[in-house]
């Protein structure tokens, strides 16, 4: 069996989730990775938080903390709300780890020697008021090319002219207002990527079968635009990773931090390490060191689209550069957006359904199934409360609920608490448990393949099957004419409840954990034979009837949160 080694991109520090940040990452690697497990293989699932630059500087300034407790009080917040989502991390690191500083000023260490950084000096604008630098997309002047009063330092949004923040007119700080701002020389690190196109290029297109849109992304940022260009990896900030050359101090570069997108993805090894240390005796390098053993692992990574090109072309020039033997991703799944309600999800902007509000009105299983059976693959994708009604209310109760209720309380009504004797699977029970294995196949083919939507629309399928099976077989009728046959019915869709259970479980894991126990089975093995699935609780094997296992939305419920939800968080 295949090693797989499955990380998540890791989400910023500086405020809870949306519910667009989830389905772009997060929860599809948790699916794949749960369905691994379930599979029988070897997983090491890995997320953390991305702790570092300006935002989480300024989000800590906000709350009034030092940066430091403000992170470490966030990661809390994340790790838990990600644990209530059922997210099955086997490690949920922070970037700000020991592990992760030593490690990236490693990278810095060895690129250096290689000939690949070289020092640069540039202009930045320095904010007296505030006390720091300012990055581009936190200074605004009026565009001199159109005379917007609110051009961005990186771009105008009017006239969609890319800027310098020198070419502002009459700049100032979007952080203070300030205008008391300076152009000042400092120096910083340059990454050469330009010197490793040939070899990025090479790798990018040695990868097959990659899907189209993470390839496309890659392509286009290697060819044309900013791609890959030569690129700045340290910035004038306190909270980062100091930047050191190795162990040693790096002249000039005392009081600098390394650029948090150049420590977060080493955070995906770093996290590897934290985990092993946590755990005591595991061993990080034979998932990450090909000399140690990760020739065996297959690597896949999970995104949204606007982090491709990071994934693609940046991390890839810091573990090729290095020229030691890292593992390299695999495979790169990535997604688009998911937008609310006619528009969009925004942190800065509190619009939307955030991870704590979400298990505030519902469990999180209506969630997970409603977002990855509309996983944002192909295209953008749309949260609207009347499909999140309609659909959970049709897949969960209607389909799946309802079948587990019929089932189990007509046994308990006409037999007992126990799986019934008598009867044989006939042509009609037959008939299911092959169209089951044809479905399972599908099923296993669009997981392998990490087709989101086309997983769970083989997993609907299969509950539908069910129900089908149940209304043409109607036991309730034959049990007046032929009980044993009625027996024979029930046990095989008493034995179906536990197929779905396992069979579901990466999609609605405590659901499923509810059926296996009404089932009073520990029993989670894989259906690869459905013959012998449908027959493995026997006849006699207790078990209860769960509570109602999904309830419906109301239309009061939904009109309650359309209304809720209307305005920003803030
Ligand atoms: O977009 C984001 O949420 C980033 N924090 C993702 C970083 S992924 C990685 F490379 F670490
Ligand atoms: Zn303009």
């Amino acid at each position: 069996m295949a090693r797989h080694l499955i990380t998540s991109a890791i989400p910023y520090i500086n405020g809870i989730k949306h519910l667009g940040n989830l389905i772009g990452s997060q929860l599809p690697a948790d699916l794949y990775a749960r369905y691994l497990r379930g599979r029988g293989h070897e997983v090491l699932f890995l997320c953390a938080t991305d702790e570092h630059g300006t935002p989480a500087e300024l989000a800590a300034t906000k709350a009034d903390k030092p940066v430091a407790e403000y992170c470490a009080e966030m990661w809390t917040v994340q790790s838990d709300l990600a644990a209530r989502f059922g997210l099955s991390f086997d490690h949920y690191g922070r970037s700000s780890s020991p592990q992760n500083r030593a490690l990236t000023q490693h990278f810095a260490g060895v690129l250096a020697d290689k000939g690949l950084i070289e020092e640069r000096m540039e202009t930045q604008m320095y904010s007296h008021e505030d006390g720091r630098y300012l990055p581009d997309r936190y200074i605004e002047g009026t565009c001199p090319n159109c005379g917007f009063e609110s051009a961005r330092g990186d771009q105008c949004d009017n006239c969609t002219k890319q800027l310098d923040p020198v070419d502002l007119i009459n700049p100032y700080s979007t952080i203070s207002g300030s205008t008391d701002l300076e152009m000042r020389d400092t120096k910083h690190l340059y990454l050469l990527q330009s010197k490793l196109k040939n070899d990025i290029e090479a790798w990018i297109d040695s990868q097959t079968g990659w899907p189209v849109l993470t390839t496309s992304i890659a392509k286009k940022w290697l060819h044309d635009g900013d791609g890959l260009q030569d690129r700045g990896i340290t910035r004038d900030l306190d909270w980062g990773v100091p930047v050191m050359r190795g162990d040693a101090p790096w002249p000039g570069m005392e009081d600098k931090v390394f650029y948090v997108w150049f420590d977060a993805p080493i955070e995906y090894i770093a996290c590897a390490q934290e985990w092993a240390d946590a755990t005591g005796g595991q061993d990080w390098a034979r998932w990450w060191r090909t000399d140690k053993g990760a020739d065996d692992v297959r690597y896949t990574q999970f995104m949204g689209k606007d982090n491709v090109p990071f994934h693609t072309l940046s991390f890839p020039a810091t573990i090729i550069g290095s020229d030691e033997p890292w593992k390299r991703v695999d495979y790169l799944k990535s997604f688009n957006f998911l937008n609310y309600d006619g528009g969009q999800f925004s942190t800065s902007r509190g619009r939307g359904v955030f991870m704590d509000q979400a298990l505030e009105i519902l469990p999180a299983d209506y969630w997970r199934w409603w977002l990855l059976s509309h996983a944002p693959e192909t295209s953008d994708a749309e949260f609207t409360w009347e499909a999140f009604q309609t659909d959970t209310n049709k897949d969960l109760a209607d389909v799946l609920g309802n079948f587990v209720s019929r089932v189990t309380k007509f046994c308990r009504s006409k037999f007992s608490e126990d799986v019934p004797a008598g009867g044989e699977y006939g042509d009609a029970e037959n008939k299911l448990i092959a169209d089951l294995q044809i479905r399972l196949t599908a099923y296993q083919a669009a997981m392998d393949a990490i087709e989101v939507r086309k997983a769970a629309a083989e997993v609907r399928a299969m509950w539908a099957a069910g129900n089908e099976y149940l209304q043409a077989a109607a036991p309730w009728s034959v049990f007046k004419v032929d009980p044993d046959q009625a027996a024979a019915q029930i046990r095989l869709a008493l034995n179906l409840i536990r197929i779905y259970a396992v069979l579901s479980a990466p999609f609605i894991p405590t659901a499923s954990a509810t059926l296996l126990s009404a089932m009073n089975t520990m029993d989670m093995d894989w259906p690869d034979d459905m013959d012998a699935a449908a027959r493995a609780l026997p006849a006699g094997h207790p078990f209860t009837v769960p509570e109602n296992l999904f309830a419906k939305i109301s239309d009061e419920q939904r009109e309650e949160w359309v209304e809720k939800f209307a305005g920003s968080r803030d």
